[in-house]
Parts: structure tokens; C-alpha cells; sequence
């Protein structure tokens, strides 16, 4: 956390002389008001005011702070959570060099995607959190067909994928402070505008983004203010307790149903399953070669028809 923090600071250029030694001298309090100050800052790229005027929420990025390089937007986003960021805050930034993926992987972030991630308070039962992951999946979805894209699917539990190829992933991360759950980061990167050449090599195979699917380039701008809109209009949905019909949304939107896979959990042994459906608690419902019924909550399918 620190050095992430430190890494913002020691680009202002109030900073950049200090030593780090000196920069952690200062009071933490300072440091969340400094990060927000930079946070509203204009940058080069993307735009702050052009994402905040064409929004149409009530709560969701009613309050964005956008970085030019952070490590990773999940983990300011952990702090400033920590430090009095409300419910909605959205925090977007224009490269990450050190983001994070699941199951512990690194995500590519270069100049030219969508790297953002919202601090919510979700008002539920905690059995209900990995549900929002599967919101989150059908508001991208939603906000893809928004834009001219009608053939996204999700890849259980997080993937959405355009023809195969995965275009965005989300990471789901919970705060809890004895035991109870504070907030939730919800982090979300979107492929959009770059060469899939500047990713590493085995990712490119598998990559595609909206300029790849759509043949032009997409105002970012605007793409992030139609995914927060879907986003509140589902989060609506969510905190009425409507799971079903976000999970009927998500089942028909799913890639992963009807496929054989190959299920690795963790901490246990990897087996192939056909994928039957999604359950009430968004476990993915896998029936094993021996027709025994798994419900899989976390890990990785891997599709293999
Ligand atoms: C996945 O592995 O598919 C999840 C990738 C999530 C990436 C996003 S980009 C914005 C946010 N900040 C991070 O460090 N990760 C998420």
C-alpha cells in the first residue's frame, strides 16, 4: 500500500525532490487528501470533466478522482476507502504498471484501456458478494451493446469475451475490518484502444479489443460513463435484492454454459465437467464425468469444446 502511495507522490512535483524517507514523514491524513488533489487533477489522455458531464448517475462517479500511471486502481481505490471515499467513488487510470489480476495473475494495463475501479458499499448479506462480480460482468456486457457491440458473452465467473477472445476481466475485492465487510472494490479492465502487439506474447493470441471489434477507435471517455450508468442500474438491482433477474441476464449472456471444461479450484484437484447452469448463489454448476453435480465458487474454467 505504501509504495504505491509513495509512487503517486514521488511524480508531484512537490515531491520529487524528497527522499522517500521524507515523503513518509508525512501524516497519513495528508496523504489521502494529497492523492485525491492529484486524482482531480486534468490529464493528457483521458478526461475527468468530459467522463463527469456526459454521466447520467445519482451516486455511481459522482466523485472521480483519474490518475495518468498508478500501480493499480484497486489498490488506491483500497486506500482512499480506507481514508473517507464514499459509496460510488470511481477511480480511473490512464496505464497501471503493476495491476492486478485473479488468482493472483498480473494484468497488462498499457495507455489506451479502460483501467477503473469502484468502491461500493453494498447493502446485502454477504453470501451475496460474488454476485457482484456477475453484475459487474452483465453491466460491461450492457455497456458494450450501448456502444455497437452485441455479441459479447461472459466466461464464468468474470471474463467477457467478442468472438472468442477475451476483451475484458474483472477483479472483485472485499474490505473487511473485524470480520464484516466495510466496502467493495470492484475493479474492472477493458481492452479498448491499443495494438494487442504491446502485450506480451501469450496474451496477444486471446486478446481482442473494441477498436479490433469495431473497427474504429472508441471515445474512452464516453465508454467509461455508459459502463457507470449500467452499472448503477443494475447495482439498483442488486440492492433491491433482484439476484434472479440479474442472474437470468447473466445466463443469457453466458459463454460458459453448455461447454465442457476443465474445472482447477484451488487447493484441490482439477477435473472436466459440462457446464449445466449457474446457481441462486452464482456458483457455476458442473456435472463431473461420473455425473456427479459440482457447485464451483472460485478458480478457473478453462473451455475445452
Ligand atoms: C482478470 O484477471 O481477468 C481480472 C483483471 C482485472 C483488471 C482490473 S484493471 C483495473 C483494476 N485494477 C487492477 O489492478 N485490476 C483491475
Amino acid at each position: 500500500m505504501q509504495n504505491e502511495i509513495i509512487n503517486i507522490l514521488k511524480k508531484e512535483e512537490r515531491f520529487s525532490e524528497k527522499t522517500i524517507e521524507e515523503i513518509r514523514e508525512v501524516e497519513i491524513n495528508d496523504f489521502a487528501d494529497i492523492i485525491k488533489e492529484v486524482g482531480h487533477q486534468e490529464t493528457e489522455y483521458l478526461s475527468r470533466n468530459k467522463i463527469m458531464d456526459s454521466l447520467n448517475t445519482e451516486v455511481i462517479g459522482k466523485e472521480v478522482y483519474l490518475f495518468k500511471d498508478v500501480m493499480s486502481t484497486n489498490t488506491v481505490a483500497k486506500f482512499l476507502s480506507e481514508n473517507g471515499a464514499e459509496h460510488g467513488t470511481v477511480i480511473i487510470s490512464e496505464k497501471q504498471s503493476d495491476a492486478k489480476g485473479r488468482l493472483g495473475k498480473h494484468w497488462e494495463s498499457p495507455l489506451g484501456g479502460i483501467w477503473l475501479s469502484l468502491i461500493v458499499n453494498p447493502k446485502v448479506d454477504h453470501s451475496k458478494i460474488p454476485m457482484i462480480t456477475l453484475a459487474t460482468g452483465v453491466a460491461v456486457v450492457k455497456a458494450l451493446e450501448r456502444i455497437g457491440i452485441d455479441n459479447a458473452e461472459i466466461k464464468w465467473p468474470n471474463d467477457v469475451l467478442i468472438n472468442d477472445k477475451k476483451v475484458c476481466g474483472i477483479l472483485t475485492e472485499a474490505i473487511t475490518k473485524f470480520n464484516t465487510i466495510e466496502n467493495v472494490i470492484i475493479g474492472v479492465g477493458i481492452d479498448a484502444n491499443f495494438d494487442v502487439d504491446v502485450l506480451s506474447k501469450e496474451l496477444q493470441e486471446g486478446t481482442t479489443t473494441l477498436d479490433i471489434e469495431l473497427g474504429h477507435k472508441v471515445d474512452e471517455n464516453n465508454v467509461i460513463a455508459i459502463l457507470l450508468e449500467e452499472f448503477e442500474k443494475i447495482g439498483r438491482v442488486f440492492n433491491e435484492g433482484g439476484f434472479e433477474a440479474i442472474l437470468k441476464e447473466w445466463r443469457k449472456y453466458s459463454y460458459s454454459i453448455g461447454k465442457i471444461v476443465e474445472v482447477r479450484e484451488p487447493f484441490s484437484k482439477s477435473y472436466d465437467g459440462y457446464v449445466l447452469g449457474i446457481s441462486r448463489e452464482g456458483a457455476l454448476v458442473v456435472e463431473k464425468i461420473d455425473g456427479t453435480l459440482e457447485k464451483v465458487i472460485s478458480g478457473e474454467c478453462i473451455i475445452k469444446n
